[in-house]
């Protein structure tokens, strides 16, 4: 009998947690072992990181590692990279670069914590230091040991500054030594910058949409973890996945409560629903947050959506959840995805938790389990 619950969620997926994905790791392969680049582009919590980091454990290459989305300023976006330069080489190679730099940064060595810390003394240094540390990583690489940057949350460049991309474009565009993996959750903005014939990324690198994971792969997946509690495992995974319709993080989550639910009682004669209960008071005040923060033309297009559970709202379905013109719809699903709260799964547009709609139908008394 297993004692340690063998799913994990909120975290890079990894070793036992780490399913599926051959094909696409066979692409990244091939992305990365010629001179390409490769952008990922998938909703939130996908498997993105995941995906790559497995990928990247199978070479010794330098990689490069920022999240775009934790920083601050364009000469932020420079310290930051520069700081994970500094983790993967040796100072007294880098010091030579560093010194022909257009601003020199500060940078304050901890021999206790053996940690760095990089400022530019001058905040608007911006551009010319970012394309400094680029530069500097191409130039540490060499053509037989290319470096690989990955880049996530790319698509935050844009709310750094606009004028960002073609500056960025064009140094990296120069770069031999160099695989970029750039990677963005915001669909739409990503897809501006790497698909738009007059954005300055229009086919930069290969691309890759990110799925969920294929249903029979995960259902084998969840069965093998429970079938220590019942020879039904595989209809218990089918439940779990039929409730979060595959998406990657949602149905390890489900799975993680399902088997501490087992673990407790075995025989638990409903332990899908009784977890996702679980989860549903666990996220209460989050998800009375983000219902509050909704304007109540988004509030009626997520309860039509949910109800209805058809591509779009007709006509019809208009007038009845009250929201309008088909204009109104259309931008408060523009507004909705842009936020997050819904995704595109195949034709549909659900709800991107899958609990949150058994929550806010419970709450409104029309619950459906
Ligand atoms: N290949 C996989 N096998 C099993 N579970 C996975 C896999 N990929 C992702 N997951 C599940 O999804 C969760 C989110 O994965 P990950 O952080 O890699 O996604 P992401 O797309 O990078 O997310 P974010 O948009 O937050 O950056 C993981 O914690 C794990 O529970
Ligand atoms: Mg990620």
């Amino acid at each position: 009998m297993k004692t340690e619950n063998p799913f994990k969620f909120g975290t890079v997926a990894h070793g036992p947690y780490f399913t599926n994905r051959s094909s696409e790791l066979q692409f990244v392969a091939a992305a990365l072992n010629g001179a390409n680049h490769l952008v990922v582009i998938s909703p939130r919590r996908y498997g993105k990181t995941s995906m790559i980091h497995q990928a990247l454990q199978l070479t010794d290459r330098p990689k490069i590692e920022l999240d775009l989305m934790m920083v601050t300023s364009t000469t932020d976006f420079a310290a930051q990279l520069l700081k994970q330069v500094y983790k993967i080489y040796p100072f007294q190679r880098i010091k030579g670069f560093i010194q022909q730099f257009k601003v020199i940064p500060v940078i304050n060595l901890n021999p206790v914590t053996n940690t760095v810390e990089i400022t530019f003394s001058a905040e608007a240094a911006g551009k010319p230091v970012l394309d400094d540390v680029l530069n500097l990583i191409e130039n540490l690489a060499s053509a037989d040991k290319r470096s690989i940057v990955v880049l996530d949350e790319f698509q935050e460049i844009h709310h750094l500054d606009r004028k960002l991309a073609p500056g960025m474009r064009s140094v990296m565009q120069h770069h031999k030594n160099i695989n970029y993996i750039l990677m963005g959750s915001q669909e739409s903005m990503m897809r501006e910058i790497f698909e738009q014939k007059k954005s300055p990324f229009y086919h930069f690198g290969l691309m890759m949409n990110l799925d969920r994971i294929p249903h029979d792969e995960f259902e084998s997946y969840l069965s093998k973890g429970l079938e220590q509690f019942t020879p039904q495992s595989s209809d218990l995974a089918r439940s779990i996945l039929e409730k979060t319709g595959s998406h990657p993080y949602y149905t390890q989550q489900l799975g993680w409560f399902v088997w501490e639910q087992l673990r407790n009682y075995p025989d638990h004669p409903d332990p899908v629903n009784s977890a996702i209960e679980n989860i549903e008071a666990m996220h209460d005040l989050d998800y009375e947050r983000m219902w509050n923060n909704l304007n109540k033309t988004d509030q009626k297009l997520i309860l039509g959506l949910i109800h209805e559970n058809t591509p779009l709202l007709s006509g019809q379905n208009l007038v009845k959840y009250g929201i309008g013109a088909s204009s109104t719809a259309f931008s408060a699903i523009k507004r909705l995805m842009h936020k997050g709260y819904i995704i595109k799964a195949g034709q549909q547009y659900v709800p991107e938790d899958p609990f949150f709609a058994g929550w806010l139908l419970k709450k409104r008394g029309e619950s459906i389990i």
